[in-house]
């Protein structure tokens, strides 16, 4: 496969749509030196992109916490997915739209004088975790912890936020796990480096309160789903005792959908029946 900076196709990026290869930044882009970058990802299926507009809400939110206000209108960011995805001739596609301060008179801290610029690209992407989709996905106990809110804009979908979780999944690779679930900076359950993680014992659903990791679309929606089905679902502090008492545990994210955990360290969960049910539930919703 073609690296993704050699492929065919079109990008959207600052208003027009480019060829894929000509969609380039200099190397003194600031976003690049100081992690002054924000970006979504999305997934569209059979035409439509799931919960698009809470997406296109979300990236405004994030680059404002990172103080680079975005340009465009949640509307214009609709459009220029819309744009992009037919532009392609996708119907079902990832879509990772970004946004970032770039190259200009600052090149410094500070970077009120750069512009802010605007990008989206689309295209096919299968299980984010592969079989672990279906088996039970392995999962590594990270080193690293999520920091405080204090620290970095939590809230934010920012780059610099992903530091910590590429060196968690190259750790945890290396180990033959698929991702690792991190703890947070008082040695709570956390997530996992790209997706929300849920537990269940006794009939009833446990889940991190959002107070220091992604507030996930998709954790949102599965929230919504089990309390529709009339299932407790526990947002509260997660001690990291209480791994060994869960039944079961799954991930969610635009990437990973619902993905069932089978093992976290030495800690292991059955791929059980509330599991494939939501996992099943979900697929459904996301077409409907
Ligand atoms: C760190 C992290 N947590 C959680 C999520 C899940 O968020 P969402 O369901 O909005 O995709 C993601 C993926 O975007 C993520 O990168």
């Amino acid at each position: 496969m073609a690296g993704y900076d050699d492929r065919d196709g079109k990008i959207w990026m600052d208003g027009k749509l480019v060829e894929w290869r000509d969609a380039k930044v200099h190397i003194l882009t600031h976003a690049l030196h100081y992690a002054s970058s924000v970006f979504e990802g999305e997934r569209c299926y059979t035409g439509k992109i799931f919960k698009s507009v809470e997406h296109s809400e979300r990236l405004r939110k994030s680059a404002e916490l990172l103080d680079m206000p975005l340009p465009y209108t949640v509307a214009e960011i609709e459009a220029a997915k819309t744009a992009t995805l037919e532009a392609n001739g996708l119907t079902d596609a990832y879509v990772r739209a970004l946004a970032w301060r770039g190259a200009g008179e600052d090149m410094g801290v500070a970077s009120s004088r750069n512009p802010i610029r605007m990008a989206v690209a689309v295209w096919s992407w299968g299980n984010y975790y592969g079989d672990a989709k279906f088996k039970g996905a392995k999962l590594d106990i990270s080193k690293w912890k999520r920091p405080s809110p204090e620290t970095i804009p939590s809230a934010a979908k920012a780059s610099g936020l992903y530091m910590i979780c590429t060196m968690s999944k190259h750790a945890a690779e290396a180990k033959g796990c698929s991702d690792a679930m991190m703890f947070d900076y008082r040695g709570y359950v956390a997530e996992a480096t790209g997706a929300n993680i849920f537990f269940v014992k006794n009939g009833e659903v446990h889940t991190p309160l959002p107070d220091a990791i992604l507030n996930g679309i998709t954790r949102q929606t599965v929230i919504g789903m089990l309390r529709d089905k009339g299932i407790t679902v526990h947002e509260r502090y997660i001690e990291a005792a209480e791994l060994e008492g869960f039944e079961q545990c799954w991930l969610t994210g635009t990437a990973a959908e619902v993905t069932p955990v089978g093992q976290i360290g030495d800690y292991t969960f059955e791929v059980g029946a509330l599991t494939r049910e939501i996992a099943t539930d979900y697929e459904k919703l996301v077409r409907a």
